[in-house]
């Protein structure tokens, strides 16, 4: 069968790699794709109607969606008007990690356990609220922001000043109502599942690296790296997460009436007082995804296909005991503004060590490859044990050099302290 995965980041080029392995499938196509990715077509297609006649046109019998703009967007209904079968909540659903508020009323309603809260739509009464809760605090945009809406603030001050641009619009209309929460202590985890809307099949946990430094200091990013299984995630605490959380979530849709085949991806922390949800989304993870389809053994589009299919109670997932880990390497400046153009140079050698280089930020220029994106490449390998894949994956890093690429040293530090 073809399939088409929708979007160009590393996620994308990860899904795009696993797809290309099943048997089962002939043409991998990506929209828009990026130029690491050898095993797909590339689709320069953005508009969502258009692509679904794309879709039809070309046969293409399973749709992947990576990101959740077009899932926000409803790409669910436009292609299953088609005809076609696509993997992703439905538009409503989609709110779920598209509104903040949305997602909170959702945990309440279906008793899943999260972060206190108030949703303030004018700023006095954030402010008041603010106050007298007292710091830390932590702001969020209610709306999509790209990953850039929620703020930490361990003074008053910093969660003043981000009530004030949330309000003064910094974050367009998604900021227009400010979720203000209590701030958790504790150790977090990336929870992938997959529901086909009558049953739930857990992914391998993962960890990702949300600031951008060394010891988890400075600022928040996209992810700068991830690793899976995150050993803070013990059998027991699955079998939590499992209860609380993804149950809930299942007859949550049904109550709900939300129409739900896709990915769902509880970030989760894990705090003295119990298990805590810090938010939903409604797709895979990015790098988490990368990690963790290193270790996937079973064939995705088969996987994929009973997620759109109501067929996941007869799937099973096999996974390799091999940890894996995905480092991130950015371009200098990044999550700020960043040079691009520099050309990046080892790719050859750094596959030459078994690793897997993941496309995020990367562009031809006149058939050279240069960086284009804050986030460039996802260099993901396994080991034997969790060192063993630390110490592949930067030995691979270690081969690729462009003007000003950084990249945290410290991936995986956890799985090390426990
Ligand atoms: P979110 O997009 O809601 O997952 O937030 C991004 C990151 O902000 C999370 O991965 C956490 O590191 C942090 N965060 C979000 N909500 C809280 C909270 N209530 N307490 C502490 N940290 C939080
Ligand atoms: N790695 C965080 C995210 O995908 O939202």
């Amino acid at each position: 069968m073809n399939v088409l995965v929708v979007g160009g980041g590393g996620r994308e080029h990860a899904l795009a790699w696993k797809l290309a392995q099943s048997p089962k499938v002939d043409t991998v196509f990506c929209a828009p794709g990026n130029p690491g990715m050898k095993q797909a077509e590339a689709v320069p297609i953005t508009d969502l109607h258009e692509l679904a006649e794309f879709a039809k046109a070309q046969n293409v019998e399973l749709t992947m969606v990576g990101p959740e703009v077009p899932l926000c967007e409803g790409i669910v209904g436009i292609f299953r008007e088609k005809g076609l079968r696509v993997v992703g909540p439905d538009k409503n659903a989609a709110q779920l990690e598209g509104s903040k508020s949305f997602a909170k009323d959702f945990m309440e309603r279906h008793g899943i356990p999260t972060a206190a809260y108030g949703l303030f739509t004018d700023r006095d009464s954030a402010l008041a609220y603010i106050r007298e809760q007292g710091a830390p605090i932590v702001v969020k945009a209610d709306g999509l922001a790209a990953g850039k809406g929620v703020i930490v603030a361990l003074s008053l001050q910093e969660a003043e000043d981000a009530v004030e641009e949330c309000f003064d619009g910094r974050f367009g209309d998604a900021g227009a109502k400010v979720l203000v929460e209590e701030c958790l202590v504790g150790e977090e985890a990336s929870i992938l599942a997959l529901t086909d809307g009558k049953t739930v099949l857990p992914l391998a946990s993962s960890q990702d690296h949300k600031r951008l430094m060394e010891n988890d200091g400075g600022p928040n990013t996209g992810g700068m790296g991830a690793y899976s299984p995150a050993p803070v995630v013990t059998e027991e605490l699955w079998r939590l997460i499992d209860e609380q959380v993804l149950q809930r979530f299942l007859t949550g849709c049904q109550a709900d009436g939300l129409d739900y085949h896709g990915v769902i991806y509880a970030g989760v922390m894990v705090t003295a007082d119990g298990l805590k949800v810090l938010e939903f989304n409604v797709r895979f993870g990015d790098p988490e995804t990368q990690a963790v389809l290193m270790r996937l053994e079973s064939d995705l589009a088969e996987v994929l296909v009973a997620t759109a299919d109501e067929k996941l109670a007869d799937v099973q997932l096999e996974w390799s005991d091999e940890p894996a880990v995905c480092v991130v390497m950015a371009s200098g400046g990044y999550p700020g503004s960043y040079a691009k153009g520099h050309p990046i140079s080892g790719l050859d050698e750094a596959e030459a060590t078994g690793a897997v280089v993941f496309h995020a930020g990367t562009k031809l220029v006149d058939g050279a490859l240069v960086n284009h994106g804050g986030r460039v490449l996802g260099v993901t390998a396994r080991g034997t044990d969790i060192r063993a894949a630390v110490d592949n994956a930067y030995k691979a890093v270690d081969c690729i050099a462009w003007q000003d690429a950084f990249c945290r040293r410290d991936i995986a530090h956890r799985a090390f302290d426990r």
